[in-house]
């Protein structure tokens, strides 16, 4: 069964995409707070995930919180309700099944804590593990899972074993009575439908991440060469307006896409420096939030609305048409880096819709045809041949 259906199935009928954005949201207002700001708005975080503001103001009831008109969320007070909403302020029992090298790493994990989770116990079946200490725990063996369930009334599995064990392992955790499972086994879990299961697919991780390295690897010999050399002014400038905190990371980001359009690896290696963080820590906050971009704008940057008036007014035949063209979808550029696409939320202007501007000029087209004209005009006068 997929894991995210399964979670909605259970306590949360709330859709597995806000589920997911709620410890983002989370992070975001730590930082913000870390800065010591008081409130934000629901634009600010749609931002971050390039999402709909009224999206944002939807998960937000979903956790039962309101913001205050004009003044937009508390971010003390959001930060506070998802904390609730989440249960990281109720400890939540944990046991650990599988010391091997993976096991082994998750329980020295100093975020487990954080987010309300203790680890009681970790447990292996094979006898030259148990019995060996492992950090602050001494291995035990299966046999005892039981009996600790039991004594210390744990709420949480989380399982590392090898995938042919995994499911006679969830077999048994779920006959001593626990309803959530963590599995960082490379396989899908059968259990009853009021255990949650919550699966982490590293081989898929791991396979996008060696993409994601190949792809960059050159840029970043390169980037990692010129970080010696002096930032430029403009980011120099931006650079003075904060104190070299971990914390000012996202602000600084923020501030530098405004300025160059885009996040190079030039800039990456400029802020890792400032704030004496590694360049891996920078390139992590910069990839995990879509707003930021890492390469150059497109000298066309298309942005297409994807409000409800626009796509009942044609913006679907647009994006249909932009993509028998250019070849491109939203967060896309054309390799001669001519065109780039946007989808954006609503931006008022309905009453023209569909609405598609072009490096923010609003375009004067109500026809696919009248808009393939524009686009095939804006290409021609780049390329005049
Ligand atoms: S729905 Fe597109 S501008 Fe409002």
């Amino acid at each position: 069964m997929d894991d995210g259906a399964h979670l909605e199935a259970l306590e949360h009928p709330i859709p597995e995409q806000t589920l997911r954005r709620i410890p983002l949201y989370h992070q975001i207002l730590a930082e913000m707070q870390a800065r010591g700001e008081a409130y934000v708005s629901s634009r600010h975080l749609a931002q971050f995930f390039r999402i709909d503001d009224t999206q944002v103001r939807k998960d937000v009831s979903l956790i039962g919180y309101k913001g205050k008109p004009k003044a937009g969320y508390s971010i003390l007070g959001l930060k506070k309700a998802i904390e609730e909403f989440l249960g990281i302020n109720y400890e939540n029992t944990a046991i650990l099944i599988g010391a091997g090298r993976l096991g082994s790493a998750l329980s020295q994990y100093p975020g487990l804590a954080q987010y309300g989770l203790r680890l009681v116990a970790i447990f292996d079946n094979d006898p030259a593990r148990t019995g060996s200490v492992l950090g602050a725990f001494t291995i035990l063996p299966m046999e005892s899972l039981q009996r600790v369930v039991r004594s210390f009334d744990v709420g949480i599995a989380i399982v590392c074993v090898p995938k042919d064990a995994a499911q006679s392992v969830a077999g048994r955790i779920v006959s001593l009575g626990i309803k959530a499972i963590w599995n960082f086994s490379p396989t899908q879990l059968a259990v009853p439908s009021d255990v949650i299961v919550r699966s982490e697919n590293i081989a898929l991780g791991l396979a996008i991440l060696s993409h994601y390295l190949k792809r960059r690897k050159k840029d970043d010999s390169a980037a990692a060469a010129t970080a010696r050399q002096n930032p430029p002014q403009k980011l120099i400038e931006i650079l003075a307006h904060f104190q070299p905190k971990r914390e000012s990371l996202v602000q600084i980001l923020e501030d530098t896409q405004k300025a160059f359009g885009y996040v190079s690896r030039d800039s990456i290696g400029h802020i890792s420096d400032f704030l004496n963080i590694s360049r891996e820590s920078v390139l992590e906050t910069a990839s995990f939030y879509p707003v930021f971009r890492m390469d150059p704008p497109a000298r066309y940057r298309i942005s297409l609305c994807r409000g409800e008036n626009c796509a009942r007014k044609g913006a679907v035949e647009f994006l249909e048409a932009i993509a028998k063209e250019l070849h491109i979808v939203d967060g896309e550029t054309t390799p001669d880096g001519l065109f780039s696409l946007e989808l954006v939320p609503c931006r008022g202007l309905c009453s023209d819709a569909p609405t598609v501007t072009v490096n923010e000029k609003v375009l004067d087209v109500k026809t696919v045809d009248a808009l393939v004209r524009e686009l095939s005009a804006l290409a021609h006068s780049q390329n005049p041949s």
